[in-house]
């Protein structure tokens, strides 16, 4: 597995990383512990050093797994704070009280010295308001971190936290939605921040089975994502991208993960497997060494995102 630097840390993370929301049951449904673990053990046994969690996953549950099978010295894991589960209603939370007890936690459940930690989905006004940006900083001075940073919904939350010197950044980064990580990409070069993508198969869509008309269970959160008509406009979006990723590399998810890590900004591309089986393909798929694009198929997949109408 090759390793990339993550910005200007000082840190090489490898450049696929296991993200473990899908196997949470939060977002997607349920998956079976055993099969749980033996995504995490199938990970480690492929050379993957980079997880990608949060604390709200499984209501911590799945820190509590990372802490247990992950080998003592090994590894980076990624951690995100800042929901208050035990609200009524959940609500966000990005106070300094509330922060360092959420750190306490995560550390305890994950039985490892905090690697990276962000600050999950902060809006930008929590951001801008500097206490928690503030909080962070001294946490990281005292040694209570490796490295902070802040997962970002939007172009303009990334850039703020850029701005606010977060060291790391995750934004989800795909063929569908190239564009937030396209604006932010002169400041996080400027900065030595390092970026991690994320949402490489835009949930799914881009493994590229979808038909228009595709139903999910309710709880997924694919079910309220898309209106109807946007999910028949989405899966239609890819006929020309299919038609460039079978002429170059096979498949449409070849070409989506291989997207993500022809940008030499991306540190690591955070895969979102529900089983061994997805682990592997997206593995197998990924490539192994650059150039993960050839440059004529990055300009042949320009002009089709353009012509689907897909800001770049
Ligand atoms: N705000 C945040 O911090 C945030 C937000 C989102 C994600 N993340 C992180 O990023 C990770 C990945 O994000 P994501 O869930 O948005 O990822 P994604 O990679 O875009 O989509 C994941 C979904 O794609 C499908 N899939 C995965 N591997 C496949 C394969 N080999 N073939 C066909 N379909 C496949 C699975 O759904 P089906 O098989 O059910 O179709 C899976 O749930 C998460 O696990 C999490 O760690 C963080």
């Amino acid at each position: 597995m090759r390793k990339r630097a993550l910005g200007n840390t000082g840190v090489e993370v490898t450049e696929l990383a296991l993200g473990t929301w899908g196997l949470s049951g939060d977002g997607y449904g349920a998956v079976v512990a055993a099969e749980v673990d033996r995504v995490i053990d199938a990970a480690l046994s492929h050379g993957i050093e980079l997880f990608d969690t949060a604390d709200v996953y499984a209501k911590g549950a799945i820190e509590t797994k990372l802490g247990e099978r992950i080998p003592k010295g090994k590894g980076f894991v990624v951690t995100k704070i800042g929901t208050d589960l035990a609200a009524q209603p959940i609500r966000k939370r990005f106070d300094p009280s509330f922060l360092e007890e959420s750190l306490d936690r995560s550390a305890e459940r994950l039985k490892r010295p905090l690697d990276i930690v962000l600050l999950h989905n902060p809006t930008q006004a929590a951001l801008e308001k500097a206490e928690c940006v503030g909080f962070m900083r001294e946490q990281k001075n005292i040694g209570k971190m490796r490295l902070w940073g802040v997962s970002a919904g939007s172009a303009d939350v990334a850039r703020t936290a850029i701005e606010q010197g977060a060291e790391v950044v995750e934004l989800a980064y795909n063929l569908t939605l190239p564009g937030d990580l396209h604006a932010i990409a002169g400041e996080a070069s400027q900065r030595g921040t390092g970026i991690l993508a994320r949402s490489v198969l835009a949930y799914g869509l881009l493994a590229g089975h979808w038909t228009q008309d595709r139903e999910f269970y309710p709880g997924d959160h694919r079910a309220d994502r898309w209106t109807r008509e946007e999910l028949r406009i989405r899966v239609s979006q890819l006929e020309g991208l299919r038609e460039v990723a079978s002429k170059y590399v096979l498949t449409l998810r070849a070409a989506a993960l291989r997207f993500a890590l022809a940008n030499d900004l991306v540190s690591s591309a955070v895969l979102g497997p529900r089983s061994v089986a997805q682990l592997e393909q997206l593995i197998r798929e990924a490539g192994s060494e650059p150039p993960y694009l050839r440059d004529t198929m990055l300009v042949e997949l320009s002009a089709k995102l353009e012509a689907a109408g897909i800001k770049l």
